[in-house]
């Protein structure tokens, strides 16, 4: 039988790119092969997200692109089955199908262990109306999963929290992701194994807040993050550990002696903050002020002196004031971020704050936007240069826009560019930096002899 084609189109976060490796391991024993684009396919899903604006417009747009698609594949002879998965998924389900008939299937973040049997009764001819599954089971998907059918690169994701009980004003997450919840300690191990077998040498673990964790250690106690960090270091093989994305209210102790005590875990931490007004962070429902955050920071830099920090921010949440947003330029230069994400406000439905009356208007946020996105801006091109100079290790990962050059992550997550041959791909290498720019660094390979550089046989660590 010929091998059917799988088309996986993901927006949003790791947590998505994620779910999309493992939508195409659940698809696999179907006989579907995931490719590179949408030409061809037997199948496309969009994993979709909900955190911003227009994220659903985006979504309903694509689809409509995808109509074409599908009906050149009918004149064809040939079925291509559309679904939708993700958040826009869950938190618009059947509606999806009401709206764009050309949808087979719809299937949540929690229930794409399912999507065998969804795809399956689809091609069966079933109404598409029946086949919108937006449960949060009573199962966890991880327990049906089929195991990685393919490697995941010297760079891997690993999923190991799930959902929020935050409950942030401005989120839909805890909407959409639902509940927390923590995979057990032995999963994680045993995926993680995996991995490094597969050649991976750095992995992220992923939730949406993962510090949050609190997984059945193998003891039958509840590990929080900083020991599951710790069990994870001791796997051979493995070079790397990082995790995101945090909350301030849940760097505990265990989790700070982690950044002290394990060199596999890397010196950076996005450890988002959103505003530096108390009275905002209040109206946030952030449970935290700035004088928290500004005190976790001092630990986690006095257990870690050389920790980066990277965050993210919203600016135009309904009711802030210029001193409002004074205050969080203030948190920023007293932080000192090596770079970070900013967003505008916009409105989720379903969320407190989107009933909120006081909006800011637009410019006020454009205007915002900008001088927050200047200064951040000025404190990445500062934090790169300061590298100009060192030499670090560089987990050589992908292929560089340029031929000839391979592209990796410094320690500091810094994207880092070198002259490389293709063979050294997947190698974690010691890098000369030698220029800076405000979003990567450029540097060389040190301490190769000349002869590995045209035959690599071993691979360098750190
Ligand atoms: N508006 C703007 N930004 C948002 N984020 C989450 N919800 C919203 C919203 N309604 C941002 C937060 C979060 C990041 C993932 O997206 O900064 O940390
Ligand atoms: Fe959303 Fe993060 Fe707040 Fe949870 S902690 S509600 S995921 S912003």
């Amino acid at each position: 039988m010929a091998a059917k084609k799988l088309y996986i189109k993901t927006y949003g976060c790791q947590m998505n790119v994620y779910d999309s490796q493992r939508m195409a391991d659940t698809l696999a024993p179907l006989g579907y092969q995931e490719i590179n684009s949408p030409d061809g396919a037997d199948l496309i899903l969009l994993n979709t997200c909900h955190i911003r604006e227009k994220a659903s417009e985006k979504v309903f747009s694509e689809l409509g692109r995808l109509r074409q698609l599908q009906e050149a594949a009918r004149a064809e002879g040939r079925r291509l089955l559309i679904g939708v998965a993700g958040c826009v998924a869950q938190a618009e389900g059947e509606e999806i199908v009401r709206r764009a008939p050309q949808v087979d299937l719809v299937v949540g973040p929690q229930t794409y262990h399912r999507l065998p049997d969804l795809v399956t009764r689809a091609l069966q001819g079933e109404e598409a109306r029946r086949l919108v599954d937006t449960e949060f089971p009573p199962e966890s998907k991880f327990d049906f999963l089929p195991e990685e059918s393919r490697s995941a690169g010297a760079a891997a994701f690993l999923s190991v929290q799930e959902g929020c009980d935050k409950f942030c004003s401005f989120c839909v997450v805890p909407y959409t992701r639902g509940a927390e919840v923590s995979r057990p300690v032995a999963n994680i191990l045993a995926e993680a194994e995996r991995l490094v077998q597969g050649g991976a040498l750095e992995i992220t673990l992923l939730g949406q807040n993962v510090n949050a964790y609190h997984g059945e250690g193998p003891d039958g106690r509840e590990w929080g993050l900083g020991r599951l960090l710790g069990r994870l270091a001791e796997i051979d093989g493995l070079e790397r550990l990082r995790y995101t994305t945090s909350h301030p209210r849940d760097v505990d102790e265990e989790l700070i002696a982690a950044h002290r005590d394990l060199d596999k875990l890397m010196p950076y931490l996005h450890l988002p903050v959103q505003s530096g007004s108390d009275r905002i962070l209040a109206a946030m429902n952030r449970k935290h002020d700035s004088a928290f955050y500004l005190r976790v920071i001092e630990k986690l830099r006095a257990a870690q002196p050389e920790l980066a920090l990277s965050s993210d921010f919203i600016v135009g949440f309904p009711g802030e004031s210029d001193q409002d947003f004074a205050a969080t330029l203030r948190l920023v230069t007293e932080v000192g971020y090596a770079q970070a994400y900013s967003f505008k406000y916009s409105p989720r439905p379903g969320t407190p704050a989107a009933t909120a009356a006081d909006a800011v208007p637009e410019e006020v946020k454009s205007e915002r936007l900008a001088m927050l996105q200047q200064l951040l801006g000025e404190q990445q091109y500062a934090f790169n240069r300061g590298a100009v100079g060192k030499r670090m290790p560089v987990l050589l990962e992908r292929k560089a826009k340029r031929p000839g050059q391979l592209a990796g992550r410094s320690p500091w997550m810094q994207a880092v560019v070198v002259e490389a041959p293709q063979g050294l791909l997947g190698h974690l290498l010691e890098v000369e930096i030698l220029e800076a720019h405000p979003n990567s660094l450029v540097g060389r390979l040190v301490g190769l002899p000349e002869e590995e550089m045209v035959a690599p046989r071993m691979r360098t660590t750190a």
